[in-house]
């Protein structure tokens, strides 16, 4: 829904500024892959890293996300899409901030994952794939979800009963049986130094 009379704000201090004060360019890792598949746990590697480097670092995490501000929302498509169309702005503003933020979402659509990059400047948008098979992922089921999911506990499980569509060309493509979470750490590190956005 569109409102004529909301009119945009143009801000005092500028991204530019902040990005100047905080010493490294802002940036949102878009970690994206299967339950299970180790999201969290790297993106938690990371921003460690990128922390103890001195960055200004935000986290936005799944379960995190959907026990507040998109608590609302279910696993169907539809909610899906509005559930990444919202992480989306919020990561929107923490870049507009100056932050390197990154999130840990399933994100299993291309169009909503698309969308998200389209709010952002050229090379801000970093998509990381993070690639487990689906048996690894299953074997593993920290939470007990697949478990359940194959039980029809759960209707709209990703990779089960509901689609997960892989990146065709992410930034950043980590196979989580071949990378240790060290390895994956370093891969991301030295590509965002690659690209300038940190020193
Ligand atoms: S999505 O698809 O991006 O909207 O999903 P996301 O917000 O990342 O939430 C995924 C976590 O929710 C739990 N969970 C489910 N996942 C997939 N399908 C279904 N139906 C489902 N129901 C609950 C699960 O713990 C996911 O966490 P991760 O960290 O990905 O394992």
């Amino acid at each position: 829904m569109t409102n004529e009379n909301i009119v945009w704000h143009q801000q005092t201090v500028s991204k530019e500024q902040k990005q100047a004060q905080k010493g490294h360019r802002p940036a949102l890792l878009w970690y994206t892959g299967l339950s299970g598949s180790g999201k969290s746990t790297i993106a938690n590697a990371v921003e460690a890293e990128l922390f103890r480097l001195g960055c200004h670092t935000y986290l936005l995490d799944g379960d995190n996300v959907r026990m507040g501000l998109n608590k609302d929302l279910s696993f169907s498509d539809a909610d899906r899409e509005e559930n990444i169309r919202r992480i989306g702005e919020v990561a929107k503003l923490f870049v507009d901030a100056g932050v390197i933020v990154s999130s840990a979402f399933i994100s299993p659509f291309e169009a909503d994952r698309a969308s998200a990059r389209s709010r952002l400047n050229d090379g801000e948008f970093v998509e990381i794939f993070i690639d487990t098979p689906i048996e690894v992922c299953e074997a593993r089921d920290p939470k007990g979800l697949y478990k359940k999911a194959r039980a029809g506990e759960i209707p709209n499980f990703t990779g089960i009963s509901s689609a997960f569509e892989s990146p065709k060309k992410p930034e950043i493509h980590i196979h989580t049986q071949h990378h240790s979470i060290a390895q994956s750490v370093e891969l991301i590190v030295s590509y965002l130094r690659s690209k300038q956005i940190i020193k």
